[in-house]
């Protein structure tokens, strides 16, 4: 090692005690004084991040709420390119600014050629579509001359880009899975007709898209999740827009945030048919194992969600009776949970128990749920960190520290 360097970390040692000699020793970290009361929250919980204007959930209630708009009327009389406008600008469009929006959107939904060869070298039939989707993103940064502008006006074209391009990425992926090559978008096709055209290379029919586009709305925001904190906190660095949204994608591919639909069709398969769902449950309760799409940490009333995707559910299997089967179980599996969970611990289904169901019945694979619920939820993640971006502080939570502060170090040929 370098003497001449040690001598420097040395002195830099001695003028850093030497300028801070006034302040007082600090004991054990607990008891300094904090800036602010200390009372942890795991996982963050009941931490107040900032303040917005996006979106609000109400759990007593069951509300969701988009700039001030319930999810029901969304659902009923919006669509998902009208919804994203709503969030990223906070107002409904008028007629022509909806349509600039569009064609917005129509224009970026093509991704660049590099960016599809990348993937058709990289992406496998055992590929998380979820990680696929992180590296397209990533190759589009890479390909955006003007990814590195942190202007708000620059990040919100990035992500009128991001939302148009996440479809195509997604479609894209869900074909090269399986050796197939992209399609191109479709000019004349809404966003979710397009998505689901590019995931199947076929034009859907209008029910198709029309439930395709419910789903996008619906899952479009939804409060502080991990993933919208996750893709705020990158952002809030002045990094980019797209790799902020690379470190969303990544949160929601987990298991305990966006991989829950997978989950619930899982279980769905493996309990068979609603004769099987007391026996199923009642082992499930033994074995003290949680019921996949059932319950929220926000949530303490039926999930609006949920009371939208339920009856589509029943929509798409009577429309596809090879999956009948399934929304039967899925129905009995609501009875024999609301009945033993929902009065006494407000245990009722939440979004992921029937959008499984849904994308099941229009033929979707189960690989594709988490990937649908990131081409809507784009929306969410960049409306939120442009919005923090408008009045930008660097997100930098603290931790208490109860390990030791006096450890002497000792060399290596001195230790035990
Ligand atoms: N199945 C059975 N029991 C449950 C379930 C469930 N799905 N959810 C909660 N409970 C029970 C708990 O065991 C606990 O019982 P106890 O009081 O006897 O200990 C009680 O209800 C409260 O549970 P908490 O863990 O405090 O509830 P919390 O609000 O923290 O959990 C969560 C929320 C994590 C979503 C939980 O309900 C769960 O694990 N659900 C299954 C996974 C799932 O569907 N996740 C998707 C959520 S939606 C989304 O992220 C898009």
């Amino acid at each position: 090692m370098s003497k001449e360097v040690n001598e420097l970390i040395k002195q830099a040692a001695i003028k850093a005690k030497q300028e801070t000699d006034d302040e007082p020793e600090p004991g054990l970290t607990s008891e300094i004084e904090w800036p602010v009361e200390v009372k942890i929250g795991r996982g963050l919980e009941g931490a107040i991040a900032t303040t917005t204007k996006i979106g609000y959930v109400n759990g007593a209630k069951g509300w969701l709420v988009y700039q001030g708009y319930n999810c029901f009327d969304l659902a009923e009389k919006s669509n998902f390119e009208e919804t994203c406008y709503l969030l990223l600008f906070g107002k409904l469009p008028t007629d022509k600014e909806l349509r600039d929006f569009t064609e917005k959107l129509t224009e970026y939904r093509h991704i660049p050629e590099a960016t599809l060869d990348v993937l058709q070298k990289v992406v496998t039939p055992e590929t998380h579509p979820m990680s696929a989707l992180a590296t397209g993103v990533s190759i589009l940064g890479n390909l955006d001359s003007t990814a590195d502008d942190t202007s708000v006006e620059a990040e919100t074209d990035v992500s009128i880009k991001l939302i148009a391009q996440l479809a195509t990425l997604a479609g894209a992926i869900a074909r090269i899975r399986h050796g197939k090559d992209p399609v191109d978008p479709d000019p004349e096709l809404s966003h979710a007709g397009n998505f689901l055209s590019l995931m199947t290379g076929q034009k859907p029919d209008e029910v198709l898209e029309r439930i395709m586009d419910v789903a996008l709305i619906l899952h479009a925001d939804h409060g502080m999740n991990a993933s919208t904190f996750t893709t705020m906190v990158v952002n809030s660095s002045l990094s980019d827009m797209y790799s902020s949204v690379v470190a969303g994608i990544g949160s929601l591919k987990g298991p305990l945030h966006g991989g829950a639909n997978e989950r619930v069709l899982y279980d769905l398969q493996e309990i068979g048919s609603a004769d099987n769902v007391e026996s199923w449950f009642k082992e499930v309760r033994e074995t003290k194992r949680r019921v996949m799409g059932f319950g929220h940490r926000v949530y303490k009333a039926y999930d609006p969600r949920a009371r939208i995707l339920g009856p589509i559910a029943k929509l798409m299997t009577d429309r596809n009776p090879k999956f009948k089967r399934l929304y039967e179980t899925a129905i009995k599996l609501e009875e024999v949970v609301t009945r033993e969970l929902g009065a006494e611990k407000k245990i009722f289904p939440n979004v992921d128990f029937y959008s499984g169901t849904v994308y099941r019945a229009m033929g979707i694979e189960i690989a594709m749920f988490t990937p649908i619920f990131a081409v809507s939820r784009i929306a969410g993640w960049t409306a939120r960190a442009l919005e923090y971006l408008a009045d930008n502080r660097l997100f930098r939570p603290r931790a208490v520290y109860t390990g030791p502060i006096k450890a002497e170090y000792v060399p290596i040929d001195k230790r035990s």
